[in-house]
């Protein structure tokens, strides 16, 4: 390979905006110390062996970008000609498909995409000088991925090792209403503090997301399992059988002990039979348990554990106005059928999580695309149920 495949180079992991709290923790249970963190990602010392695992193990991180080369740049020509000294014909073959994707700040040049041209022409000029035949180029991230990030005067250019974005982790095949990204519901799984041994209810589940990715966590299983396809794939050199070798080894990962029950339901049996067809294809289907009812009437284990609900928080005023009821009774339902639970709703809307009307334990900020969002804790001690009414959120 172009690189020694366990030299350490500066890792740049990627993750949705207010999310990297959580990958941090994950990118240090996996055992690598983070050397710089920012809202949209962390970044790390490591081989392009650690971006493979990377790759298979993590559940919130969004894109794996591996150091190819960084330089001074004051121009469209400078990145030409620095981006053109880069032997690209040890990294990309002819026949592969390249995509280049930029990220710019930088008074040189306006429009991302012009630096990206640049990039890419840069790239199949020099392969073609070199081979004498030019890669394909164009959107798809399907193949070899090129990630520029130019900052004033200093350009980097990373080899995204993921491709496509770790989020599609391939099993949501029916979304259904408002599914929240994989990547998210993971994050939002590992705030709650679940970590299997407790039950983990989940009324009005939509496409099941919130669910699978807790019984993904709890079993342990690696949600990179679930792609057949990385950016690092396509590389030249990209050592196979190290790759497959580290796959059976996560195939044998089983987290110790049987995981407690987990219950779907959702009001809609659409929903439902696209969460059942969702969790089969993350073969996690016999984790869960799911049916069609109302959220109030969903079945709760003897032991206690955690109530996990995200509401739709609607976006026009009547929805709001229908809305309000079902917060109120999502409410109740925490005080006369959980007592003794945990109760977590998710929500991007704050006024209507107030119609709850029971103290909120912890608030933790989270960014759903554009929308600031809230995941509330309550705790439903048993006794103290009455006095919680009409508290504020
Ligand atoms: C925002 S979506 C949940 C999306 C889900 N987190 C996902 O990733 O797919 C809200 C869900 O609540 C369900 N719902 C609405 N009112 C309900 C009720 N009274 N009881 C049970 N489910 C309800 C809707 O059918 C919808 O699937």
């Amino acid at each position: 390979m172009w690189v020694d495949l366990d030299e350490r180079r500066r890792i740049r992991i990627t993750c949705a905006k207010g999310l990297s709290e959580y990958l941090q923790q994950e990118v240090e249970q996996l055992g690598y110390g983070v050397t710089s963190s920012r809202p949209t990602g962390v970044e790390i010392e490591a081989s392009m062996v650690d971006a493979f695992r990377l790759n298979l193990f993590l559940r919130t991180g969004m894109n794996v970008l591996f150091l190819i080369d960084s330089f001074d740049c004051r121009g469209p020509e400078e990145l030409y000609d620095r981006t053109s000294d880069i032997a690209w014909e040890d990294i990309v073959a002819p026949d592969e498909y390249l995509s280049v994707v930029s990220n710019v700040n930088t008074p040189t040049i306006t429009d991302w995409r012009f630096a990206s041209l640049k990039v890419k022409d840069a790239i199949v000029d020099r392969v073609s000088d070199r081979v004498g035949r030019r890669p394909d180029s164009g959107p798809e991230r399907e193949n070899v991925v090129i990630q520029v990030y130019w900052t004033g005067d200093t350009c980097e250019i990373f080899l995204n090792t993921s491709g496509r974005k770790l989020s599609d982790r391939n099993y949501r095949k029916m979304p259904h209403k408002a599914p929240m990204q994989e990547t998210l519901a993971a994050a939002v799984v590992m705030a709650t503090g679940y970590d299997g041994s407790t039950p983990l209810v989940n009324p009005m589940c939509g496409s099941g997301t919130l669910a699978i990715e807790a019984a993904l966590l709890a079993s342990g299983r690696a949600p990179g399992l679930l792609r057949s396809n990385f950016g690092f794939l396509h590389v030249r050199g990209f050592d196979e059988e190290r790759w497959q070798t580290m796959r059976r080894d996560a195939k044998r990962i089983r987290s110790k002990g049987d995981a407690k029950p987990i219950i779907a339901t959702d009001v809609d049996e659409r929903a439902i039979f696209a969460a059942r067809k969702n969790a089969e294809t993350a073969g996690v289907h016999h984790m869960i348990q799911f049916s069609v009812c109302d959220f109030a009437e969903t079945p709760l284990p003897d032991d206690p554990g955690f109530v996990l609900m995200n509401p739709e928080y609607g976006m026009r005023l009547g929805d709001v106005q229908a809305l309000e009821a079902t917060y109120k009774r999502i409410g109740d339902f925490f005080k006369k059928q959980c007592a003794g639970w945990t109760g977590f709703v998710f929500t991007g809307n704050r006024e209507l999580a107030k119609s709850i009307g029971l103290k909120v334990s912890r608030r933790m900020e989270f960014w759903n695309a554009k929308i600031d969002c809230r995941l509330l804790k309550y705790e439903m001690y048993a006794g103290t149920r009455r006095k919680d009414r009409g508290a504020t959120t």
